[in-house]
């Protein structure tokens, strides 16, 4: 398997006054190419902050973070950046949607520094919602959609460039159980049709059990790695869920 992210002794410490906290006390951890990755930990023990790195939205106190080769943790503002946009999707627990914008411009805007012409962007950004089943709210604003709608229009940002890596910070946890089951088959099946790499934090366990491996973190530091012995490993092919949201399947359909 192809290592696609290495992380090597990470540490962020911040400084709170006199006193040090060690959210990551040093992270030794390997992520392959088109794995289904859970970061699994209580509250406090250093998810996000490790999630934020790999996506080069903070910087390490110390440590190494390769990613396809790259020391991110050397690149510049500008160049983190740029490996952003063409590299890394990302999920938010709270959409981050922008408020003034339909869900149709939500999702077109991710491909604006790609330089794709309006017309293109458009058109990708209705065949991704149409296939997180969204094809009657494309006109909707945020504020007019579920929180489980919203959450798909944002899956639909994150994946509409086909990056190889996305991002998703507690995806379900503002949802409904049944909302984030229909959250993380999507989520995961795009993964899996696309061969991306997908990096999931949850506090949750049951959604740990979509991925392909389980890290456990614990005050900072890495507790346990296991493969999921899960059934719902092989969630893609949930025939039932096929037939209920048939819309998100529809790209199976259609080239079958
Ligand atoms: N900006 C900050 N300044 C000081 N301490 C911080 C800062 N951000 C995070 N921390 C501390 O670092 C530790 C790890 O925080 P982090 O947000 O990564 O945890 P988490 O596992 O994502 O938790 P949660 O499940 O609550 O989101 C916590 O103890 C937190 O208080
Ligand atoms: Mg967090």
């Amino acid at each position: 398997m192809e290592k696609l992210i290495q992380i090597k002794n990470l540490k962020r410490i911040y400084k709170m006054g006199d006193e040090k906290v060690y959210a990551l006390n040093g992270i030794n951890l390997d992520i392959y190419k088109n794995e289904i990755l859970c970061l699994l930990g209580t509250s406090g023990s250093g998810k996000s902050t490790l999630l934020n790195m790999m996506a080069g939205l903070d910087k390490p106190t110390s440590g190494e973070i390769i990613v396809g080769g790259i020391h991110i943790e050397k690149l510049s503002e500008q160049k983190i950046t740029k490996f952003r946009q063409l590299n890394v999707g990302f999920v938010f627990q709270s959409y981050n949607l922008i408020s003034t914008l339909t869900a149709l411009d939500n999702v077109s805007l991710g491909l604006i520094f790609k330089g794709v012409p309006k017309k293109e962007r458009d058109i990708a950004a209705k065949k991704i919602l149409t296939d997180v089943g969204l094809a009657s709210r494309m006109n909707h604003k945020p504020s007019e959609m579920s929180g489980g709608q919203q959450q798909r229009v944002s899956i639909a940002r994150a994946f509409v460039d086909q990056p190889s890596i996305v991002f998703a910070d507690e995806p379900t946890g503002n949802l409904d159980t049944h909302t984030s089951e229909i959250i993380m088959k999507m989520m995961c099946g795009m993964a899996r049709e696309h061969n991306q790499t997908l990096i999931i934090v949850t506090h949750d366990i049951e959604t740990s059990y979509y991925a392909d491996r389980i890290v456990e973190l614990r005050d900072g530091e890495v507790i346990d790695i296991r493969e999921n012995q899960s059934i719902l490993g092989g969630i893609k092919t949930n025939e039932e869920d096929e037939q209920q949201e048939d819309s998100v399947s529809s790209t199976d359909d259609i080239t079958n």
